[in-house]
C-alpha cells in the first residue's frame, strides 16, 4: 500500500466510556465485520478482561475506508488497540508510538478521568494528532457542551472542533471515520532502507506459538525472510506476515507504515519484547528505534499454596502465565511460616490481583499472598549495595541510604475533594507538584508520592474519602532516598519472616501496634504464654501477649461416650494440619491470612 494512502491511529478512553463499542462500530460501518457475525466486544478476547472491564492486551485491525464526498481514494485505517491501565504504561507508550494519530474518546455524561488524562499526555509526548470525542450523546444525561469546553481546555482547540458520536446508534461514527483520514498524518518511512519494525505487542497463542504485532517503519519484510531481534540478537525465521481483519490474513509482506502480525514459531513472548525492533537478519538495520526499555517489575509479593503439596501445580502454572506476560517474573522462595512459594514481581497492582485472580480461578489454586512490596535499594556504608525484592531479606549491619521508587500521581476529582485528597497525599508522603482546574468544578492534582504508599491500599483510601469520585493514574519516575526501617514481628521470639515490613520511620510504631494487636486476635491460646512483639532490629517497640491455657479437649466429655471422644481427638488432629509452627508456636493458617489482609 502506499503509505500516503494509510493511517494508524488508536483510541483513548476511560474504561466503559464506549471504546470497545465505537470500535465494532467501525468494523462494522467499514464492512469489515458484518452484522451478523458481530459478535459482542470483538477486539476484547479475554474472559477476565471482559468480566473486570479492563483491556490488557492490545491488537490492531485493518479497515478500508474511502471517505464521503467526491472521488476519495480508499484508505487503509489501522486501529491499534491500547491496553487501558495504569500498570501497562510501557505497553501503552509502545502501541500509542505506532500511531500519528489517535481519537480521545470521553464519555458526554461524565468527562475525561485520570486514565485517560495520563494516556493523553503520552500521546502527546509521542505527537500524535489527537481528535477529541464525545461519545454516548444519546444519553439523556449527557452534557456534550460541558465536556466539550473541557476536553477544547485540555488539548487547546476550539469547543467546536469536538466531535460528537453516538457509539450505539452510529450517530456521528462515519463522520469521525472521514475525519480520522482528514486529520493524522501518513506514516513517514524510508521505503529503500533495511527493513526496521516496532513490536508493539505479542500474545501468545495456544495453537500458533508467539504472534507478534509491528508497524513497519522503514523498508520491507517478506514470508520467509529470516529475522533478527535487535535487542537480544536472536534470528528467526518469518513463517508468515499479514495483517488482521479482523481475522488473521496472510499476505507477501509488510512495507513501510503499515501494521500487522508476525509468526516465528517462537513459544515464549521474552523472545518477542514489546518496543523491541525487527530487522532482516542478512544487511538489515544497524540502529535499533528509540525507546525500547526492558520490562521492570515494581512490585513484588510471595505467593504460596495454601496447600503444601500443591507447590507444583504452582509453578507449572506461573510458567504458563509467563509464556504470555514478559512482565511477570518469578522465583522460587522458602518461609519458615509459609513453607514453599514464589516470590513473584509485577508490573503494578492491578497486574498483581489479575496474575493472582487467573491462578485461583483458570488454575484452581488456593493461594496466601503476603501483603506487596516496592523493590528497595539498600546502600551500606561500606558501598555495598543490595536490591531488596524481599522485606525479610533487608540487610542488617551498617546502612548509609535506602532508596525506593517514587511515582508521579495524577488525581482527578470534584473541586470540594480537594482538601480530603491534600490531607491524604500528605498522610502518605507525598509532594504537591501542580494542580489545574479543568472546568469550574473538577481539578486536577499532580503528587510525587512514594510507590510504596500507593501499593499500601491508597487507592481505597482515595475512593472512600471522594466517595468514589476520584480517579487516579501514576507513572514511576525514579527513586528517592527515605528514612527507612524493617519492622519483624516475634512470636514467642521467633521472627515471622511473613510479617516483616520495610516503613518510614515515623510510622514504624503504629505499624507494629497495629500488627502485634491484630495478631493477638488472632492466634489462639496455647499451653504457654506468648508474647508478641514488634522489633526494629533488637530494640522493641510494641509488644502484646497471648495468655496460656490448658488445652484438655477432652475435658468437656464428661461421661463415657467414646465415639464422641474419638471424634474430638480427630478433629483436633485436623486442625493440626492446617496449622503452621513458628518456633514453638502453632498458628491456625487462617490467621496468616486474615493478619496478612490490609484492612
Ligand atoms: P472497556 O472495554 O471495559 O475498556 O470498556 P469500553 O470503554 O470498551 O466500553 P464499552 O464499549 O464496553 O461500553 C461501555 C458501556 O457503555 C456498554 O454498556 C455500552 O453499551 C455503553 N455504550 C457505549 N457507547 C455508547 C453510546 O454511544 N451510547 C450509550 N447510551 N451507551 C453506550
Amino acid at each position: 500500500t502506499d503509505p500516503a494512502l494509510i493511517r494508524n491511529f488508536c483510541i483513548i478512553a476511560h474504561i466503559d466510556h464506549g471504546k470497545s463499542t465505537l470500535a465494532d462500530r467501525m468494523l462494522q460501518l467499514t464492512g469489515v465485520v458484518e452484522q451478523r457475525q458481530m459478535r459482542a466486544q470483538y477486539l476484547d478476547r479475554m474472559d477476565i478482561e471482559r468480566e473486570r472491564g479492563i483491556t490488557i492486551k492490545s491488537q490492531a485491525v485493518r479497515m478500508p475506508w474511502a471517505p464521503s464526498g467526491g472521488e476519495s481514494a480508499t484508505h487503509i485505517l489501522n486501529m491499534i488497540d491500547t491496553p487501558g491501565h495504569v500498570d501497562f504504561t510501557y505497553e501503552v507508550s509502545r502501541s500509542l508510538a505506532a500511531c500519528e494519530g489517535c481519537i480521545l474518546l470521553v464519555d458526554a455524561a461524565q468527562g475525561i478521568e485520570a486514565q485517560t488524562l495520563a494516556n493523553l499526555y503520552l500521546a502527546m509526548e509521542n505527537d500524535l494528532t489527537i481528535i477529541p470525542v464525545l461519545n454516548k450523546i444519546d444519553l439523556p444525561a449527557a452534557q456534550p457542551e460541558k465536556f466539550a469546553a473541557e476536553l477544547a481546555h485540555l488539548i487547546g482547540c476550539d469547543p467546536g472542533d469536538v466531535l460528537k458520536v453516538s457509539a450505539k446508534t452510529g450517530e456521528g461514527v462515519e463522520a469521525l471515520l472521514d475525519e480520522v483520514v482528514r486529520l493524522v498524518p501518513p506514516p513517514e518511512g524510508v521505503k529503500d532502507a533495511p527493513a526496521r519494525a516496532m513490536i508493539f505487542d505479542s500474545v501468545y497463542d495456544a495453537y500458533r506459538g508467539v504472534v507478534t504485532y509491528v508497524k513497519v517503519v522503514d523498508g520491507t519484510l517478506g514470508r520467509r525472510e529470516r529475522i533478527k531481534m535487535m535487542s537480544t540478537g536472536a534470528t528467526h525465521e518469518l513463517l508468515e506476515i499479514g495483517a488482521s481483519s479482523p481475522e488473521m490474513t496472510p499476505a507477501d509482506g509488510l512495507s513501510v507504515g503499515e501494521v500487522g502480525y508476525l509468526i516465528t514459531g517462537v513459544k515464549d513472548v521474552r523472545q518477542s519484547k514489546v518496543g523491541d525492533t525487527i530487522t532482516q537478519q542478512h544487511k538489515g538495520a544497524t540502529e535499533a528505534l528509540a525507546g525500547y526499555k526492558d520490562p521492570k517489575p515494581m512490585v513484588f509479593s510471595g505467593l504460596y499454596p495454601l496447600d503444601g503439596s500443591d507447590y507444583p501445580e504452582l509453578r507449572d502454572a506461573l510458567d504458563k502465565l509467563q509464556l504470555n506476560d514478559a512482565a511477570l517474573v518469578y522465583e522460587p522462595e522458602t518461609s519458615a511460616a509459609l513453607g514453599f512459594g514464589f516470590r513473584v514481581g509485577f508490573l503494578g497492582l492491578l497486574h498483581l490481583e489479575v496474575i493472582r485472580e487467573r491462578l485461583e480461578r483458570e488454575f484452581n489454586l488456593d493461594l496466601i499472598a503476603t501483603a506487596p512490596n516496592v523493590v528497595y535499594r539498600v546502600v551500606m556504608e561500606d558501598g555495598v549495595e543490595h536490591i531488596v525484592t524481599n522485606p525479610s531479606e533487608f540487610p542488617t549491619g551498617k546502612i548509609a541510604e535506602v532508596h525506593e521508587p517514587v511515582v508521579r500521581a495524577t488525581v482527578l476529582a470534584p473541586s470540594e475533594f480537594i482538601g480530603a485528597i491534600m490531607e491524604l497525599c500528605q498522610n502518605r508522603r507525598g509532594t504537591l507538584q501542580g494542580m489545574d482546574y479543568l472546568s469550574e468544578d473538577r481539578v486536577e492534582l499532580r503528587y510525587t508520592l512514594p510507590l510504596a504508599e500507593i501499593v499500601f491500599d491508597f487507592f481505597d483510601a482515595l475512593k472512600s474519602k471522594t466517595r468514589g469520585y476520584a480517579s487516579l493514574d501514576y507513572e514511576p519516575t525514579g527513586e528517592q532516598s527515605a528514612a527507612l526501617v524493617k519492622v519483624d514481628i516475634l512470636l514467642h521470639g521467633d521472627k515471622v519472616d511473613a510479617f516483616s515490613a520495610i516503613v518510614h520511620k515515623d510510622k514504624a510504631y503504629a505499624y507494629g501496634v497495629r500488627m502485634a494487636s491484630k495478631l493477638r486476635e488472632l492466634i489462639p491460646r496455647q499451653q504457654f504464654e506468648v508474647p508478641i512483639q514488634a522489633a526494629i532490629g533488637s530494640r522493641v517497640i510494641a509488644r502484646e501477649t497471648v495468655r496460656a491455657i490448658r488445652k484438655d479437649v477432652l475435658a468437656k466429655c464428661y461421661g463415657g461416650d467414646i465415639s464422641r471422644k474419638r471424634k474430638l481427638l480427630e478433629k483436633q488432629k485436623e486442625g493440626k494440619k492446617r496449622m503452621k509452627v513458628v518456633g514453638r508456636v502453632e498458628v491456625p493458617q487462617e490467621a496468616f491470612i486474615a493478619a496478612l489482609s490490609t484492612d
